[in-house]
């Protein structure tokens, strides 16, 4: 698949990415303006009708419906997500994004253990089920509060209907990924609150990763603004593991972050194609020093580039190359 051709030489060529580059990962970066989201759409237009392999946008902004020809656009109502499925390690998600304690943590599994996850109907039931947990010490009681309070916002003003507690979600899930040939856009923008946000789009590539990876089938994440996934300060657990883990299936993710400085190592470690437009900070041009060995005739351009034009590794090459995004 071409994504541009290859700058400074002589006849033009053809800049390439090989379908087994996907799913060892993509990084995108460079400041705002540089080209990101505009080089993810072509990815991911290519990807889909080229490599015939399913493509989903988390759309941050809601802008891919302007920047794609062909695509399927779903809001967030339309798919609302199972926030529990009774297998381990489930509340990370939750946990990573409310920045659940541990005792908040062991009071949500005894709640969901009591009753079992297919019996809690909605989101406002498993308010109640925490409410009437018996206090057994103050400490109890003051995490059993902020629990309440934080989960409460998930139920608030219209956002209930974006979860739902329990239900069989593979249907939904086959229903839209399977047998796609153009980019599955997934709106998240309207969402207001940034910490539902995060929790929608988080679980949205928990659900549809686990799907794909257990029926084996592929497919590619394009992931905007990556650092409310993957930033140092607050990762998002299985996100990060993604990173780690599913190379081993054939899903892969796209990364795009203005400032790759602020994201956890993995991100910068685990993405073995790199695309690299104008950078102009220098804490991310460390970063991109540091990542990326390249001759310094190279890192000087970094600053200066054009619109479109990024410095491109990939498994492929010997080494970095310019190119234009086209
Ligand atoms: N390779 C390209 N060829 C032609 N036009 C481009 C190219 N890349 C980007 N553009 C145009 O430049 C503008 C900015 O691009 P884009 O939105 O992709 O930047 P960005 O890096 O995602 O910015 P932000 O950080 O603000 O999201 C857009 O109008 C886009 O159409
Ligand atoms: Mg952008």
């Amino acid at each position: 698949m071409v994504v541009g051709r290859v700058l400074n030489h002589i006849p033009e060529y053809p800049a390439k990415l090989y379908k087994s580059a996907l799913f060892r990962h993509i990084l995108i970066t460079g400041t705002t303006g540089s080209g990101k989201s505009y080089t993810a759409s072509r990815i991911a237009e290519r990807v889909c009708r080229d490599l015939r392999v399913p493509v989903l946008v988390v759309d941050w902004h809601g802008e891919y419906s302007k920047v794609l020809s062909e695509y399927t656009l779903i809001e967030p109502r339309e798919l609302p997500l199972q926030l529990l499925t009774g297998e381990p390690g489930e509340l990370s998600v939750m946990s990573s994004i409310f920045e659940l304690t541990p005792p908040q943590e062991y009071i949500l599994e005894k709640v969901i253990g009591q009753k079992g996850p297919s019996k809690i109907k909605s989101v406002e039931s498993l308010l109640d089920l925490v409410e009437a947990l018996p206090e057994e010490s103050s400490w109890f009681r003051e995490s059993k509060l902020s629990l309440h309070r934080k989960l409460s916002l998930i139920s608030r003003g219209g956002y209930s209907d974006l979860f739902k507690v329990y239900n069989a979600q593979d249907e939904a899930l086959s229903g839209i990924v399977e047998g796609r040939r153009e980019p599955l856009v997934v709106d998240v923008s309207v969402i207001s609150d940034l910490s539902v946000k995060r929790l929608y789009a988080s679980l949205l590539v928990k659900r549809l990763v686990d799907y794909s990876t257990r029926r084996l089938k592929p497919l590619l994440v394009v992931l905007e603004e990556a650092q409310n996934y993957l930033s140092r300060q607050a990762p998002v657990k299985p996100i990060c593991e993604m990173l780690r883990e599913i190379r081993k299936f054939q899903v892969g993710l796209v990364i795009l972050a203005q400032s790759i400085s602020q994201l956890v190592e993995d991100a910068l470690a685990n993405t073995n194609t790199k695309i690299i437009h104008s950078v102009k900070s220098k804490q991310d041009l460390d970063a991109v020093e540091k990542t990326i060995y390249m001759d310094y005739s190279f890192i000087t351009l970094v600053p200066y580039l054009d619109v479109g034009e990024a410095v491109y590794t990939t498994i492929s090459l010997k080494k970095p190359i310019l190119i234009k995004v086209e």
